[in-house]
């Protein structure tokens, strides 16, 4: 949570065009809730998201797998780095890769990640193209804590998005990504806030204060 008179620290991992965290940037960032973006990484040199945590004078660095041995080395670096910034929590947002109990150990409970589907259906690196191709009529946008498995760990978030029968791959990503946009800030925002906590019976299960 934000003590008073210290920022909650985010960093934020991106391999690609980083709307979600323009939308975290534009939400959250220096605003009232106390909540700083401190950290862009990417494995990906050419991220646009890079440009745009350039842009809004965040501190940014790349990590391309190719430059490490294996993926533990790979994440221990990212972990360090995240650590150096002091980054409270952890944010997938639109990063394409498995993040590793080489940095999962590091933010335990702390790394966040966001899914174009509604969790446990669709996981994976071509969610909305699954869920059109399966012909489902409903999918929807995830928030979830990430563990050792793809997509699998303890969900925060989740809002349905309707699939119709004209809708492309586009025009529906278009529609998940208004919904994510709003999503993925709002979980943040509860973290923060110290809102977020889990069911001591069933750890899988999130609490979300003042949402019971
Ligand atoms: C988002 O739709 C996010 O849910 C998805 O990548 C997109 C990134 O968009 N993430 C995954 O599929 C993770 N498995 P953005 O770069 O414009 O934020």
């Amino acid at each position: 949570m934000a003590a008073a008179g210290k920022s909650f620290r985010l960093g934020v991992l991106v391999s690609g065009s980083g709307s979600n965290l323009q939308s975290i940037i534009d939400k959250l960032h220096r605003g009232d809730a106390g909540i700083e973006v401190v950290l862009v990484i990417s494995d990906n040199p050419g991220a646009y998201g890079l440009r745009r945590a350039e842009n809004a004078g965040i501190p940014t660095a790349v990590f391309p797998l190719g430059d490490f041995p294996d993926r533990p080395a790979h994440d221990r670096a990212m972990a360090d780095e995240l650590e150096r910034h002091g980054v409270d929590l952890v944010v997938l947002a639109g990063y394409m890769l498995i993040v590793t109990p080489a940095l999962l150990d590091r933010f335990p409970q702390r790394v966040i990640n966001l899914h174009p589907a509604l969790l446990p259906s669709f996981p994976g690196a071509t969610p909305i193209e699954d869920t059109m191709a399966y012909g489902a009529r409903v999918t929807g946008v995830t928030v979830h804590f990430v563990d050792e498995g793809t997509d699998t760990g303890p969900i925060i978030l989740q809002e349905a998005v309707e699939i119709k029968y004209n809708d492309t791959v586009d025009s529906l990503r278009e529609r998940i990504h208004a919904v994510e946009h709003r999503l993925l800030p709002r979980a943040i925002e509860l973290i923060a806030a110290g809102r977020v906590g889990f069911d001591q019976e069933n750890p899988r299960r999130v609490i979300v204060e003042g949402e019971e």
